[in-house]
């Protein structure tokens, strides 16, 4: 008999399954509850709540660990490549060489996007922030691949729409930079790998050569790889909501693009090069804003420290860190931006105040780090984010539909207004 949980209520004894995972979590399954009891369980933001079991992603939050399909973040970062670690996510088990070869051959075959979709580029004025386009351009693919409205039509045309989706992301993003800059785009480069394919879309002029450096390529590709999935995170359970009402591919990805964007997500990275360039504008004194975030009285809030799961440290962000040390050394970058989040990276690593509350640098503080050095402009930090956050949206909203998930629908307390009886407009006081 497996482990259950016992309680009582309004005089009578009840009895709930414990389901338990491979990584030796357990849940209240509380299926029959509402059936037994007439209770429903109320969790806002759902922080003790899972929505579903999956075997893509495991993270512990006390230990730091992270893991894709088993294999430890840090291994991966090390040793394989973004396009590696997204066949992993999406199909379970690393590629061999073949699988390898055919994976990135599709992909690198379907990067060039129709041309009408420059005329939707151009319905964008030049201050439109580039997530709002990206998610425009993903949820248009349904219009230029109405095979792809049916979500159940078959394997290969998901196949060949996952395969879309990866090739056609960094045009996409790219494209949408270049729409905001007020520059002609440029086409894909079938004989660039994919993170030097980006780089180049993104920075090629018609009036200078750009050549791709590769440690910035490489940066960007760990990059990716840190950020492709995080279990059951906001944006991920949007893709597996829209995804559970038997909308598209594209249409669930568009909106987990959507719900990435928030400032509390995904947009944390932007928000926190906004805050150091504040704080620079305000003369840069580190310690004047590290005492604002200590002062319960004063709304100013430290972006991109702590985390919502992880309670002592972030696994991607010593990761980043590192990543971030090496390549600003290469690069030879000198920023004073850079100089004000290592002071705050000090302070938040060996003050009382923030160590005793886990308020620790978080991927986002150093992805933001990262990415400025690289180059990519504050507002594009979000969109590199969904890049990498992808193939884990097509993995979460693959492994929904496999396992037959019905539609998410959940329930509430209603707190409103009772039984009232409507009151012509000429007798209301
Ligand atoms: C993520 O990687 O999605 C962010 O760390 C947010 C989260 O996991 O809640």
């Amino acid at each position: 008999m497996s482990e259950t949980v016992k309680f009582s209520y309004g005089g009578k004894d009840f009895e709930l399954p414990i389901i338990e995972g491979t990584e030796n979590e357990k849940a209240i399954d509380i299926a029959k509850l509402r059936a037994q009891t007439g209770l429903i369980t109320i969790d806002p933001g759902f922080k003790n709540t899972g929505s579903t079991t999956s075997s893509i992603t495991f993270l512990d939050g006390e230990l730091g660990v992270l893991r894709y399909r088993g294999y430890n973040i840090e291994e991966l970062a090390e040793k394989s490549t973004f396009l590696e670690v997204a066949y992993l996510l999406i199909y379970g088990n690393l590629p061999t060489q073949s699988q390898y070869e055919k994976f990135t051959r599709e992909i690198t075959t379907h990067t060039l996007v129709h041309e009408d979709i420059k005329k939707i580029l151009e319905g964008f004025p030049s201050n439109a922030h580039p997530m709002g386009v990206l998610s425009s351009l993903i949820c248009s693919q349904t219009a230029f691949y109405p095979d792809s409205l049916n979500p159940n039509r078959s394997e290969d045309q998901l196949t060949l729409s996952i395969v879309r989706l990866i090739a056609k992301m960094p045009t996409f993003a790219a494209w949408a930079y270049k729409n905001k800059m007020g520059h002609p785009v440029n086409y894909p480069d079938n004989s660039l790998d994919y993170c030097s394919n980006f780089l180049n879309m993104m920075f090629a002029l018609p009036v200078e050569k750009y050549e791709v450096d590769p440690i910035v390529a490489k940066a960007l590709d760990s990059l990716l790889i840190l950020h492709a999935d995080h279990e059951q995170n906001c944006s991920t359970s949007t893709v597996r909501l829209v995804g559970s009402s038997q909308a598209s591919v594209y249409a669930s990805i568009s909106a987990g693009i959507n719900a990435l964007w928030g400032p509390l997500h995904g947009g944390a990275n932007q928000s926190v090069i906004e805050m150091l360039e504040a704080i620079k504008a305000d003369g840069g004194d580190a310690k004047k804003y590290l005492d604002k975030a200590k002062d319960k009285n004063d709304p100013f809030r430290l972006m991109g420290f702590g985390h919502r799961v992880y309670k002592n440290f972030d696994p991607r962000a010593k990761i980043i860190k590192k990543a971030a040390d090496d390549v600003l050394g290469k690069l030879g970058v000198s920023d004073p931006v850079l100089d004000i989040a290592k002071e705050l990276e000090y302070a938040a690593l060996n003050d009382q105040y923030f160590v005793e509350r886990n308020l620790y640098p978080n991927v986002d503080f150093y992805s933001g780090i990262i990415y400025r050095a690289l180059g990519i402009p504050t507002d594009m930090f979000t969109v590199l984010f969904a890049m990498g956050r992808l193939p884990g949206w097509i993995a979460q909203w693959k492994e929904m539909r496999h396992n037959g998930e019905p539609i998410g629908r959940p329930r509430q307390i209603y707190t409103g207004a009772v039984d009232r009886n409507y009151i012509p407009m000429n007798k209301r006081g």
